[in-house]
């Protein structure tokens, strides 16, 4: 029996190339050993401030960036969260089985409070629903990047919590991370994980970025002045994020990369990380383009994908609403 796989993107912005090697690059090579689930996480956006058309658009394009980058329907559950409204309902069942005290302790939230004073209860019950997700599928692993493995671990502390009171009901499931990639850095500033809703363009490069974009941008990243190309995060942030990079395109081992560039300059780190990225992204772009072109093909890709989730989550649901207690 195959395991079940569960992993999702939100759509506050389009995919980024951290996006791809943190995640998407995972799930892919995963998809033919588990039964995968793979959802735009559109309930998640809402939870800051985004304009109407724009989430509609990323909804869209991530879906088309999904399939561009080969995640298969006929293999995978690819849809789209909304479609699903037991995520909404056991979402919130997740809230009442969760301590303020530790949703209190997440990072993301944490991060964001101190950053602006308007946030919402949506962003505090967050990791609620992104338990909700997961558990709705029994879903055993759970492939993230580095930044969402603290969400992953409440999901865990909320099930094992949840089993023990009411009796066996939700697969305790586990995150990974890729070895190599799990945080991308942001160009300009490398002590910073690559975002897709952040400051600076010029930071990020984007799946759909057109390729003198992409050179333009690596470029511009910054390094440092030692102009020795050695992987250091820590002393050599920007330089080890290129090597990152580029050790991922080429599907090489960072002490590869580190000998390939070896006694060679920065400029040449640029320009090559540059064109191993083109040269991964590049046709994905094109196809994404395409898709994007014929809406109703990818309406028709969720609502099947929606149709074939739903009906696993109607059943675990109503376990759970028997479990508390609801009258059903
Ligand atoms: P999101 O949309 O922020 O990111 C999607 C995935 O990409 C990874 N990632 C990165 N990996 C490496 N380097 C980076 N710079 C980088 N930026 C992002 C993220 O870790 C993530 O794996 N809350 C989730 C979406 C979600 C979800 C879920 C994930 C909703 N429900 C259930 C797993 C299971 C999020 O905001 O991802």
């Amino acid at each position: 029996m195959k395991k079940i796989l569960y992993s999702a993107t939100k759509p506050t912005g389009r995919l980024t190339l951290g996006n791809y090697i943190g995640a998407i690059n995972l799930w892919r090579s995963m998809q033919e050993d588990y039964i995968c689930y793979f959802a735009v996480a559109d309930l998640h956006s809402l939870t800051i401030d985004i304009n109407p058309n724009e989430l509609r658009e990323n909804t869209y394009a991530q879906l088309a960036t999904f399939l561009a980058f080969g995640l298969d329907p006929q293999k995978s559950i690819i849809y789209v969260q909304s479609h699903v409204k037991e995520h909404a309902e056991l979402a919130w069942i997740m809230s009442c089985n969760t301590y303020f005290g530790e949703a209190s302790r997440m990072t993301q939230f944490k991060d964001a409070k101190a950053k602006n004073k308007n946030i919402s209860v949506g962003l505090f019950t967050y990791p609620m629903l992104m338990a909700a997700d997961i558990l709705l599928y029994d879903s055993s692993v759970v492939p993230v990047g580095k930044d969402q493995m603290q969400h992953v671990e409440i999901c865990r502390d909320i099930a094992m919590r949840f089993n023990n009171k009411y009796g066996k009901t939700f697969v305790v499931p586990e995150g990974i991370v890729p070895s190599v990639g799990a945080k991308i850095m942001g160009l300009l500033d490398p002590t910073k994980k690559m975002a897709k809703s952040g400051d600076n363009d010029n930071d990020v490069i984007y799946i759909e970025d057109e390729d003198d974009v992409i050179r333009r941008k690596f470029k511009r990243a910054v390094t440092d002045s030692d102009n020795c190309i050695k992987y250091d995060p820590t002393n050599k942030p920007g330089v080890s994020n290129l090597i990152t990079i580029y050790s991922c395109m080429k599907n090489l081992s960072i002490n590869d990369c580190e000998k390939y560039f070896e006694g060679k300059g920065y400029g040449q780190l640029k320009n090559e990380t540059a064109e191993a990225v083109i040269e991964v992204i590049g046709p994905v772009r094109e196809k994404i383009k395409s898709l994007l072109s014929d809406k109703r093909y990818l309406d028709e890709i969720a609502r099947l994908g929606a149709e074939k989730a739903s009906s696993i989550a109607r059943k675990k649901l109503q376990l759970v609403y028997k479990k508390v207690g609801l009258m059903l």
